[in-house]
């Protein structure tokens, strides 16, 4: 074990363990007692003040600022979205794809609405090239970076396929992209709160991601972080009040966005999941996301090694910095082989063939057993 033993410190914190063996944050992080007092929190607002403004607005930058110590970054890099899609939109609106630098290569990893964006503007004269994965399902790390050339706008990766726990090389990315003069986002969804992302040490342009997996908040905010040097020039044609410069100045006959990230928002913000997401953002801090990292990357291994010794193929790469929280076990039938773990109080989740354990710092070697041997007693459905 660990040296920290996290489980041991925080599970208590999470009523859910008393009923579930729940491995599933690559989908939901598990509810913290203080994430769902949070909630009551916003409720006492309305209750005692009705028209809270001051302290949702507060609320709002307390998010921010979280968020920025959390990667290590400026409050004025990030833009707090309804969703990673809102902030990859509204980056998406800033770019021009009218000249010569039209390409966006991006990879065969990406989340759904990382590819459905990018195609989305080929009505607007974007190029998009995926690049096929080598046969271990990582990114061909070479392949990408020769793809990058003087006509490519962005880099669109991935830093762990929600589908099959690859881990992207993305630090080589980054700096071939930087070369060529193209910008570069990182969807960070998969590893925010499970791998430790600092600013000062990933490059990226634009770092996009939200706060109800491994993060263990609920769904409603997403980040887009956008690095103040290298992305100012980039103005958003989608917009609203609570982008514009001066919020108060109620201006309808011009567009003066803010000069922060901020520039990528646009309405009201989504009050009642910042109350939730501030509780989430403090637990995690106070945990540390470096801590989380060691402490289940061994959690990670022993489930690997379970899984495989009990016949399962586990398609997530097992290399070091291949791969994050996420393992991936091929199944036959992975819906049906979801719903029998959740018979045996297991609960996981499916996508693209396989099965998803994802463990988080909350999770035991009791729950590693039992996740083993649930594979062990639903063995019908392992695909080889
Ligand atoms: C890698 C990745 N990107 C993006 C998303 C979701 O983005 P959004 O907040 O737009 O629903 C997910 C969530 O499932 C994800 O796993």
């Amino acid at each position: 074990m660990s040296s920290i033993d996290l489980a041991g410190q925080y599970r208590s914190e999470f009523p859910i363990f008393e009923k579930l063996t729940y491995i599933n944050s690559c989908s939901q992080g598990a509810l913290a007692v203080s994430v769902k007092a949070a909630f009551t929190t916003y409720l006492t607002t309305l209750e005692e003040q009705g028209s809270a403004w001051n302290d949702w607005v507060t609320q709002q930058e307390l998010v921010r600022g979280l968020t920025a110590q959390l990667l290590n970054a400026k409050p004025e890099e990030i833009a707090l979205t309804t969703s990673a899609s809102a902030g990859v939109n509204s980056l998406a609106t800033s770019l021009d794809f009218s000249g010569k630098r039209n390409k966006i290569v991006t990879t065969e990893n990406e989340f759904p609405t990382m590819g459905q964006i990018w195609h989305a503007q080929e009505s607007r004269g974007a190029k998009v090239v995926h690049i096929e994965n080598r046969a271990d399902l990582t990114v061909d790390t070479e392949a990408l970076i020769n793809e990058i050339d003087e006509e490519t706008l962005l880099v669109a990766i991935t830093h762990v396929c929600y589908r099959n726990g690859a881990r992207t090389d993305i630090q080589p990315i980054i700096e071939a992209a930087h070369k060529m003069g193209a910008l570069v986002i990182l969807d960070t969804y998969q590893t925010i709160g499970a791998i430790s992302i600092d600013v000062s040490e990933i490059d990226a342009d634009f770092i996009v991601g939200g706060f109800l997996k491994y993060m263990i908040a609920v769904p409603g905010v997403g980040f887009l972080y956008a690095r103040e040097k290298s992305t100012n020039h980039l103005i958003p044609t989608s917009t609203g009040w609570f982008a514009a410069r001066d919020l108060f100045a109620m201006d309808i006959h011009s567009y003066d966005p803010a000069k922060e990230a901020r520039r990528f928002e646009t309405g009201t913000p989504n009050v009642p999941p910042l109350y939730p997401a501030s509780a989430a953002l403090e637990f995690m801090l106070k945990v540390g996301v470096k801590n989380i990292e060691s402490y289940v990357a061994q959690i990670h291994d022993e489930l690997r090694s379970g899984i495989i010794e009990i016949g399962g193929n586990v398609v997530t790469p097992g290399g070091k910095n291949q791969h994050g929280a996420l393992l991936a076990v091929a199944s036959l039938d992975e819906h049906a082989h979801v719903a029998a773990l959740e018979g045996l109080g297991i609960v996981t989740s499916s996508r693209g063939g396989n099965v998803r354990i994802s463990p988080h710092f909350y999770n035991n070697q009791d729950d590693v057993a039992k996740v083993v041997a649930g594979f062990a007693k639903t063995k019908e459905f392992l695909r080889k």
